[in-house]
């Protein structure tokens, strides 16, 4: 028996039997011939020269059987030569066919995972940020990963290997029982023998590879968890270095332990099979033997079935496990499609309209929001990496927020924290559409302006701002990749960043670090910035994006900022009595409701919350 039918004995023997419970539509079927379709070419191909190795492997015994029979006798050496000669041809005919029919279900395979892979980037990325909260990037990539890679094999392996194995089986099995059905049923008794102990075999490895699986799983995840800057400073700052070694090594024991167990149960299962086999060998002989003594068949007749035997368990063993093959390639491709249906819940409306030139004002109208549901947003089949506060979002965070903002002028948010202002301002942004009422940017609905458009003018900072694992200067140039090296310089002087930056050995060339932790947070906040002043957006979102400063940046930030939001519409969650002073309006939000509106000075005035607030919060 060949190595690699062997491997795919092991393999189908190893899979989880629980996909045959699962449905799988005619539907799914449907659409993943609509995958092949563009491979139609190379899959007649392919299978063709499966059909042509199946009649190949056939051919070589039957001529050996011709030699022996009818060619080793005197005076007959030119057709002993010739036969011989053809072996030689037959041998070299079947390497290329390996070869060629690799190449087309490696085109098959790799081309249908190259469409699906972009597929599924682009829809992931399409969808909206409330995906993201609930889905645990690691898994859901590793879910991505393997998935996609589950359904190419379904054209490689499965589609190569049943459909390979079925053509063999039948094939060898008719040549066999027209050379000896008597020697074919004998050797077919020792089938038994060897399928019940393989299953069960089967069904412990399968057993301890998920066991092997979780703990990996969990021994990846602690490092990825622990081996970046946030939590190996939180390990550090709260030291139980000694505890979480002994976590990992108690995880890497159980991987090594199973891992032990597994090489024995493969190594019983190879044994069992190559036994078998050898068995049916030396049955094949005797029972074959004595037929030959007697004249029944002949001695050629007798090593060609030898010879087919060999090729008669690999495929045999491989299809009786066909169902759970196939489900689980089906499944694969399920699990890739249901990630695909995920609708977005927030599209580009087909209007597409483009916002006016010029400032810009902003409106709110009777806006209600709660915070969509799992349900809505993630996926029945990632719920078990969904995080636990998925359950939530039935509160409404916002009710009836309503309010103007002219353009260019300046709207300070206010309020405790937990009250909905980053909510207001991630609405402004179409990061969530609202529940109920309409937000409109200068004089168009939010919902009808096109993805374009509407990033083209917005310029957030949010509360924690991003960086990328890149230079300094890639950052800021992710927000407008065409900015002149003046224009950057200009953003950088403004921000107050640009003596750090030019203080850095290699200045704008510095690697920022894993999520920006080379810098301070004041230096990451004037970063980010830099990259708003950039973009040069007409309306600013500001979320506490001051808050890190000392007063002496504070102060020059408050100069910088002064001059990027003059002349330019601004939403500001202020933490600063210079911003709330200088605010045309400011809006009080306490438990998701606007509680008052109006300057600081009419505020002060009416007393109430926002002296409150003003006590507490901004008197320093
Ligand atoms: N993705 C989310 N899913 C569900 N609830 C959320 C989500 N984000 C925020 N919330 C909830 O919405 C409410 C308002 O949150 P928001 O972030 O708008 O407050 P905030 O006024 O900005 O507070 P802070 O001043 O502390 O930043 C909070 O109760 C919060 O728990
Ligand atoms: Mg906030």
């Amino acid at each position: 028996m060949s190595m690699e039918n062997a491997w795919l004995i092991y393999r189908s023997l190893t899979r989880d039997p629980s996909v045959k419970e699962k449905k799988i539509s005619r539907k799914t079927v449907g659409r993943i011939l609509g995958y092949a379709r563009p491979y139609k070419a190379l899959i007649t191909f392919f299978l063709v020269t499966l059909v042509v190795a199946s009649l190949f492997s056939v051919a070589q015994p039957l001529l050996f059987r011709r030699i022996i029979d009818q060619g080793i006798t005197p005076g007959n050496a030119s057709l002993v030569t010739w036969t011989a000669i053809f072996i030689a041809m037959l041998a070299i005919a079947d390497a290329a066919l390996g070869v060629i029919s690799r190449y087309f279900s490696t085109r098959i395979g790799e081309g249908l995972i190259f469409d699906l892979r972009n597929e599924v980037y682009n829809h992931v990325q399409a969808q909206s940020i409330a995906f993201f909260t609930r889905a645990q990037t690691g898994a859901l990539i590793s879910r991505l990963n393997n998935d996609v890679i589950g359904a190419q094999r379904a054209f490689t392996s499965t589609l190569g290997g049943v459909l390979g194995n079925l053509i063999t089986l039948v094939i060898v099995l008719i040549t066999m029982l027209v050379l000896s059905w008597q020697i074919t049923l004998a050797s077919l008794v020792l089938v038994p023998l060897f399928l019940l102990p393989a299953r069960y075999m089967g069904r412990r490895l399968q057993a301890m590879t998920r066991e092997q699986m979780t703990v990996n799983a969990a021994m990846s995840n602690q490092m990825t968890e622990r081996f970046n800057v946030a939590g190996a400073l939180l390990v550090k700052l709260f030291g139980r270095p000694k505890e979480e070694s002994q976590v990992f090594s108690d995880r890497a024991k159980v991987v090594r332990d199973t891992g032990i167990r597994i090489a024995m149960a493969n190594r019983w299962f190879f044994t069992a099979l190559t036994l078998v086999a050898a068995l049916a060998t030396a049955l094949t002989y005797g029972l074959g033997g004595n037929l030959v003594i007697t004249g029944a068949i002949s001695l050629g007749t007798l090593l060609a079935l030898v010879g087919l035997l060999a090729q008669l368990y690999g495929p045999l063993t491989a299809i009786s496990n066909v169902r759970v093959d196939v489900m689980t390639a089906l499944v694969s491709f399920d699990r890739v499609f249901e990630v695909l249906d995920l609708q977005p819940l927030i599209v580009e409306s087909e209007y597409g309209r483009e916002l006016p030139d010029g400032p810009l004002s902003v409106s709110f109208n009777h806006v209600d929001f709660t915070y969509p549901k799992a349900s809505e947003v993630s996926l029945a089949s990632l719920e078990s990496i969904a995080r636990p506060e998925s359950a939530g979002g039935v509160e409404p965070v916002l009710r009836n927020v309503s309010f103007d903002v002219d353009p260019g002028t300046l709207t300070a948010l206010v309020g405790p924290s937990g009250a909905g202002k980053t909510t207001i301002t991630a609405l402004l942004a179409r990061l969530y559409d609202p529940t109920n009422g309409s937000i409109r940017i200068g004089n168009a609905d939010v919902k009808d302006i096109s993805f374009h458009s509407l990033r083209g003018a917005l310029g957030v900072v949010t509360q924690d701002s991003h960086l990328f694992h890149d230079t300094i200067g890639a950052n800021l140039l992710y927000a407008r990749p065409d900015a002149t090296a003046k224009q950057v310089e200009r953003a950088c002087v403004d921000a107050q960043i640009w003596s750090m930056i030019t203080a850095l050995p290699d200045g704008l060339d510095t690697v920022v670090g894993d999520r920006g932790y080379r810098l301070s947070g004041g230096e990451k906040q004037r970063i980010a910035l830099a990259r708003l002043l950039l973009k040069s957006p007409r309306v600013v979102i500001l979320d506490e994006a001051t808050a890190h400063l000392d007063s002496e940046s504070e102060r020059a930030v408050h100069q910088a900022l002064d001059n990027a939001l003059s002349g330019r519409t601004s939403v500001v969650i202020a933490h600063r009595l210079s911003t709330i002073r200088e605010a045309d309006q400011i809006l009080v939000v306490v438990d998701g409701e606007i509680v008052q509106q109006g300057t600081h000075t009419e505020l002060l005035a009416q007393g109430g919350m926002y002296s409150d607030l003003y006590e507490t919060q901004f008197t320093r």
